[in-house]
């Protein structure tokens, strides 16, 4: 039965405290785990979530300040965890082949402790502390897991939470904050009569990965939920909100758009990498799966009793709407958008030292390449050196792949038809037959990272490829 549209509030994910601190570090302890959680009024479906709950829990800390998360994974499967757009030391990365074991125990339900032919590089037992530094701007960051062949079933299942990093730049500007500041993670689901989330995995018992055929575009479902919730709806102060858009889909893009009201009514503040310099105004936002936009939404303009419709424009039937908005009551805002926002350096295409080609493409039957080749783990594509700027041609076959690099944010330089993106990013959402320059430079660790596709089930069918940064 298909729930209703409009009529549960929007929920807000808790955010987590540090279960202790010292002189520099804030220490938060996450267990990874099975339960049953109320997604559709009077049913209960299971998740795989951090704590327990979809979305995971908040972390919202400060640039600079490091951090310890200590994940303990009481699910019946490997995973590892990634800091999407941390800037990360290697080891904490998340890397595929990075595996927390389930605790003693866990394991045994399911018989699939270990899985595929692939050999962990690395195994943790029960538990592993990643370790963040956070020596990165303010930024809305997301945290999901990142194991090998398995990351589609495992996100769509629940594991994904936002990671907020703040600092005194941003917190000195009269932006929207306190109950107007509030984070929105969308995603799409499919759930079975019982309730449970429906993934079309080709062997339900988990032991090898992989979606039924007609899912090799990736894996769309029909209920759209934002924060974990069905087209939820929020009652707002007449004032402005900031809200933190991600796009946690597997593989929906989305365009969004208010039914009604002013006709650029979203004022993007920030990107993947933080703030933009200058806010710039916007009729619609797309957004492809792993990216996030910040933008400020002027409720001042309606009378209490307006209810505006958050549409998606790619979407149709159910998946055609997001989430609605209740003018509540007028307010007084003390908040306001600057004209400057803040400053970061762009690079200069004329210092790059060496450009590099990728190709996204399908391979063979249920299979996506980079270059020609499936994910061959510990296979370096490229060698980028610690401060080097570098240009990376990236050329998109007939599908959308949203593209994602690992330890650095970029800069969209733009193609012939699209003009660069203002902002920081870490995914760039590319769609059939594009072709984009991105310009880059890593820095602060050495070690091997990743570039892939965000669409996740192409990402689990190959389309990955490593490089080792090195000084
Ligand atoms: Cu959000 Cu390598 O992933
Ligand atoms: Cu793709």
């Amino acid at each position: 039965k298909a729930p209703g549209q409009f009529e549960v509030p929007l929920p807000i994910p808790p955010v987590l405290k540090p279960t202790r601190s010292d002189g520099g570090t804030d220490y938060y302890e996450i267990t990874q785990k099975i339960a049953k959680v109320e997604i559709i009024p009077g049913l209960a479906t299971t998740v795989w979530g951090y704590n327990g709950i979809f979305p995971g829990p908040t972390i919202d800390s400060r640039s600079g300040r490091r951090i310890v998360v200590r994940h303990r994974n009481e699910l019946p499967v490997p995973t590892s965890t990634h800091l999407h757009g941390g800037h990360t030391p290697s080891d904490s990365d998340g890397y595929p082949l990075d595996l927390v074991m389930p605790v003693a125990g866990a394991v045994h339900q399911s018989g699939h402790g270990s899985h595929g032919t692939m050999k962990p590089t690395k195994v943790s037992d029960g538990a592993k502390d990643y370790v963040y530094p956070q020596d990165q701007r303010a930024a809305t960051l997301w945290y999901h897991d990142h194991r090998m062949d398995f990351t589609g079933p495992a996100v769509y299942r629940g594991l994904a939470g936002f990671h907020i990093l703040r600092d005194d730049a941003e917190d000195a500007l009269p932006l929207p904050r306190g109950e107007h500041e509030i984070p929105l993670m969308i995603t799409d689901r499919s759930f079975a009569d019982n309730g449970d989330f429906l993934y079309p995995a080709r062997d339900n018992t988990g032991r090898s990965p992989g979606v039924k055929d007609d899912f090799d575009l990736g894996v769309l479902g029909d209920v759209i939920l934002v924060n974990g919730a069905p087209w939820p709806v929020l009652e707002v102060d007449a004032v402005r909100y900031r809200f933190r858009l991600l796009n946690g889909s597997n593989a929906r893009r989305y365009r969004l758009r208010l039914d009604k009201g002013e006709t650029s009514p979203f004022v993007q503040i920030g990107s993947d990498g933080g703030l933009l310099e200058r806010p710039v105004r916007r009729k619609a936002i797309t957004m492809a799966p792993a990216e996030r936009y910040d933008v400020v939404i002027d409720f001042g303009r309606y009378k209490p009793g307006t209810e505006l419709t958050l549409l998606n424009e790619l979407g149709d039937g159910s998946t055609g709407k997001v989430m609605k908005f209740r003018v509540a009551r007028t307010a007084r805002d003390e908040s306001s958008v600057p004209g400057r926002l803040s400053q970061f350096e762009k690079l200069d295409p004329a210092k790059a030292v060496r450009t590099r080609d990728f190709s996204f493409e399908r391979g063979d039957e249920h299979t996506w390449t980079i270059n020609g080749r499936t994910y061959a783990p510990g296979k370096i594509f490229a060698r980028p050196r610690i401060g080097e700027v570098e240009i990376w041609n990236l050329d998109i076959d007939g599908a959308d792949h949203p593209v994602h690099l690992h330890l650095d944010q970029f800069q969209v330089l733009g193609d012939d038809e699209r003009a660069a993106d203002p902002g920081l990013k870490d995914t760039v959402g590319l769609t059939a037959g594009q072709k984009t320059r991105i310009i880059v430079r890593f820095t602060g660790y050495e070690g091997r990272y990743m570039l892939h596709c965000h669409n996740l089930e192409h990402e689990d069918m190959g389309m990955m490829a490593d490089y080792e940064v090195s000084s």
